[in-house]
This record gives C-alpha cells, structure tokens and sequence, in this order.
C-alpha cells in the first residue's frame, strides 16, 4: 500500500512574517498520528527557518544545484548536502517553471535528483505536457519520455517521488479529467517498471499536481495510481491546505 503524499509548492511566495506563520499554522494542524505523510517547500530564503521550527512533517527545497560537487565555485546556487543540512528532508526538481524559465532539459533534472539522493534526501521529479502536446494527442509520449529521461538510475521507492503536473491545469483552474489524470498516472508507472523494474515502480508515489482545490481533491486523489498532491497556490492558505489533506483522512 503507497501512502499519499501531500505537498505544498510555496513557489517565490511569503517574506518571512507570512511564511513562518504559514509553516506554524501547518505543522499544528499536522501533529499527531496521521494516515498519510505530508511536506512543505518554502522557497529557499526560508528553508532553514522554517526546518527550525518544531514539526513532525516533511521540508523540502524547490530546487537543488546541478553543480558536481557539494561546494565550490557556483555562484549563486544551493547544493543538496546545503539543503539537507538546513534540515530539509525532500527536494523538488525539474518543476515545469524551472523547465521553462531556466532552460532545465530532462538530463538537467535527472542530474539535480541524482544529487538530492544523495545527499539524502527524497527527489520530487516533475514532469508533464503542455496544452499544444496535450491537443496533438502526444501527452504519453511526452510524459513518458520525461520519465526516461529525467529519473536516475539511483531512484527508489523511499528516495524518489514522481509528480505529475500537466503545464496547462498548474495556476489555471482547469484540471485534467479523472481518466485522463488515471490514463497518464498508469503510462508513469508502466515506464518506472520498464527503468526500475516492477518492484520499485510498484512502490513509488505518483503525486498529480496543477490546480489542486479543496473542492477537487478527494475527487483526484481517488484515481487508481494517485498517491498524492503538489499543490501550488492552496498550499499558501494553511485552511485550503489543510481542508486538503483531511480529504484523506
Ligand atoms: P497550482 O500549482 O496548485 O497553483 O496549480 C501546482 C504546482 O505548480 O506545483
């Protein structure tokens, strides 16, 4: 059985009044025995704060260096070993604004995972089309190619976590219907078998991410191969981030 995974994606959100009370607020509502695990990835100006405060859940980067080493010249990047030494216990990579903005190909993304894992922590791997790829019917194609490409040949069940976020439902308000959301899901972890083998990819947590509301999350959350959420601009409200989660409770 995968345990769901419930992530927020804080993106270049809070200064620091609003982002320590937004982790506050969070991790009193996650104390105590809960039937799923759940993770929050403040942007990297307050990782280490928000790793201090006392909490029972996941903390994770949005991004970690591409650099080969865990020190050195590289001005202006964060590397892994940094970030796990903040305390954080994940890191997402290759998230669709990183693709795009930073020019961050497959073989960028599977190296920055490489190097999350071992630093010791959990990659978040994002991947996903956009509206043109969806359109041409070439959604699969595209996904599955990421997969291949962006994925490590170190990645476990425990050390990697895929998320599937469709580029045209992140910030939009549209989300994908469920069977499509369950046709993808399925063609991920067809490809994770084919790279890992069936035993690691039938224990990897797929997340589904792009526009995950309140009203839509028991909903998205109960598609075969769903293990989970990264959730953008509701993770900024701890309520809506909260109302969430409980729909797994
Ligand atoms: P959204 O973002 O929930 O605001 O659509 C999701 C993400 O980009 O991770």
């Amino acid at each position: 059985m995968r345990r769901k995974l419930i992530a927020g994606n804080w993106k270049m959100n809070c200064l620091k009044a609003d982002g320590m009370a937004l982790a506050k607020a969070v991790f009193d509502k996650a104390r105590g025995d809960l039937p799923f695990d759940v993770l929050i990835c403040p942007p990297m100006s307050l990782l280490g704060m928000v790793a201090a405060l006392p909490h029972t859940i996941g903390v994770g980067a949005q991004d970690v260096a591409v650099a080969p080493k865990a020190s050195g010249a590289y001005t202006g990047d964060v590397s892994a070993e940094m970030v796990r030494d903040l305390g954080a216990t994940h890191a997402i990579v290759g998230h669709s604004e990183r693709r795009a903005l930073h020019d961050e190909e497959d073989f960028i993304v599977q190296t920055k995972a490489a190097r999350a894992i071992e630093a010791g922590l959990t990659a978040v791997i994002c991947i996903g089309e956009t509206l043109e790829e969806r359109e041409a019917g070439k959604a699969l194609d595209v996904v599955t190619d990421q997969v291949r490409g962006s994925v490590p040949v170190i990645a476990t069940a425990e050390n990697c976590v895929i998320a599937y976020e469709p580029i045209w439902a992140i910030g939009t308000g549209k989300v994908p219907t469920t069977a499509d959301v369950a046709e993808v899901h399925a063609a991920i972890r067809a490809e994770l078998a084919a790279i890992l083998g069936s035993e690691i990819a039938e224990g990897m947590r797929i997340l589904y991410g792009g526009s995950v509301k309140p009203s839509n999350a028991k909903e998205l959350l109960a598609v075969d191969n769903v293990d989970g959420a990264l959730i953008g601009g509701a993770s900024l409200k701890a309520d809506d981030f909260w109302a969430i989660a409980e729909t797994q409770m």
